[in-house]
């Protein structure tokens, strides 16, 4: 038997290890200032069940390897060109039909940091120099490229490319520090997120962590060249999209209350009587990055992981998860932990009422280990990572 007063011993050293973390080996010692937040946690019982049982995903054909790193968004212009693509070194590509050609790029400081590396992790050191580019989206009348850069802020190329323009690197004073997606409207107006004012992309797992809440829903509009707020005190917002008929538009929110892997999809009014107002569009199976509409007006949701009791548990105990934080385990391990142990890919396509369609998934990790966006074009779905050094495609038919 081992003595009580020797695990009290064992326990107290323990807490002062977590408390001192002399070794800086935390998930956190890089943030003294880091803060967990509480996660108002919906019932069980909301979340959609349902599942590929058949591992549809698995099926997907495997495209460019190691030609793309880390291939967030996929997009394609107005001719039908594409797709285009922003890769981890901070260019965006394009793919011509035999060759990816550079096509632009955010920053005006490229050197030879930005050159190619052996994963899209490895770029994570020089991103605020080299740029990163997540959402893209053409406007369809112009054929101009928007592009969301995490670091830089939001760009604009025009339709032969080159050195993109910078459209907004701050808001009201505050710096976009993690731009992430956006949307275009007919009317100039640019609908965009800012997942957070206080971590950056290559802490995204520490933003996920901590649950706080200063990311942003905003629209930039481009005769007035005005950027207002939308919604404010957003945990991790990430995706955006507009509705088929422009009446609503739908962003991903992870945490507001909602710890990692458990996350919705709101919808934001822009017309008719409740313009202005948010509500739940959709209670999401996991952990979703960017929101797409295909031609019918049906949205695709791509979702990093399910949700997972691990992450529910440490959603409703903040003090308990930041405890364990401190444990000299690595972000990476603690972000597996969240997601219930490994990658795998799922995506999901609502209604434009918010009924749950279909839902594909790869729940093993096997081909499609995580899925960033899903864009639908001709029967495929065309899915980006931004963590994969390929693109996944997959035929509907
Ligand atoms: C340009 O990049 C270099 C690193 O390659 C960095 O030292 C320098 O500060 C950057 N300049 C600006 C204006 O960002």
């Amino acid at each position: 038997m081992i003595p009580i007063g020797f695990l009290g011993l064992l326990f107290l050293l323990l807490a002062l290890y977590c408390g001192i973390d002399p070794f800086k080996h935390s998930a956190i010692s890089e943030f003294p200032d880091f803060e967990s937040y509480k996660v108002d946690l919906p019932p069980w019982e909301l979340v959609p069940a349902d599942r590929d049982k058949d591992n549809l995903l698995q099926k997907s054909e495997i495209k460019f390897l190691n030609q793309v790193q880390g291939p967030e968004s996929m997009a394609f212009d107005p001719l039908g060109r594409g797709p285009y693509t922003g890769v981890a070194d901070g260019r965006v590509l394009l793919w011509d039909g035999q060759n990816w050609k550079d096509f632009a790029y955010t920053s005006s400081n490229r050197s030879e940091i930005c050159n190619p590396k052996p994963s899209p992790q490895s770029y994570l050191p020089n991103e605020h120099i080299c740029g990163r580019p997540l959402g893209l989206r053409f406007d369809k009348n112009t054929g101009d490229l928007y592009i969301a850069d995490a670091y830089l802020g939001l760009f604009k190329v025009g339709p032969e490319g080159g050195l993109a323009t910078p459209l907004v690197t701050e808001v009201d004073g505050v710096p976009l520090r993690f731009t992430n997606d956006l949307d275009i409207d007919d009317e100039g107006n640019i609908y965009f997120t800012d997942s957070s004012s206080k971590f950056q992309r290559r802490n995204f797992m520490q933003l996920v962590f901590s649950s706080e809440n200063s990311g942003r829903l905003l629209k930039y509009n481009l005769y007035t060249k005005e950027t207002a707020v939308l919604v404010r005190n957003l945990q991790f917002p990430n995706g955006v999209s507009l509705s088929k008929d422009g009446s609503f538009l739908v962003f991903c929110e992870g945490c507001p209350g909602r710890f990692a892997c458990f996350y919705i999809l709101l919808k934001y009014w822009l017309k008719g009587e409740k313009a202005g107002s948010t509500e739940v569009f959709a209670i999401l199976p996991g952990f979703p990055d960017n929101v797409r509409t295909n031609k019918e007006g049906e949205f695709w949701v791509a979702i990093h992981c399910r949700r997972f009791t691990y992450a529910h548990i440490m959603g409703l105990y903040p003090k308990l998860r930041k405890f364990i934080l401190k444990l000299p385990i690595s972000a990476k391990i603690q972000y597996l932990l969240q997601i219930g142990g490994k990658l795998h890919g799922i995506v999901v396509k609502y209604s434009p009422d918010g009924k749950l369609l279909q839902v594909l998934e790869d729940s093993e990790g096997k081909v499609v280990k995580a899925v960033s966006e899903v864009e639908e074009r001709d029967g495929k779905l065309w899915l980006g990572s931004v963590l994969m050094p390929f693109v996944a495609v997959y035929n509907l038919a």
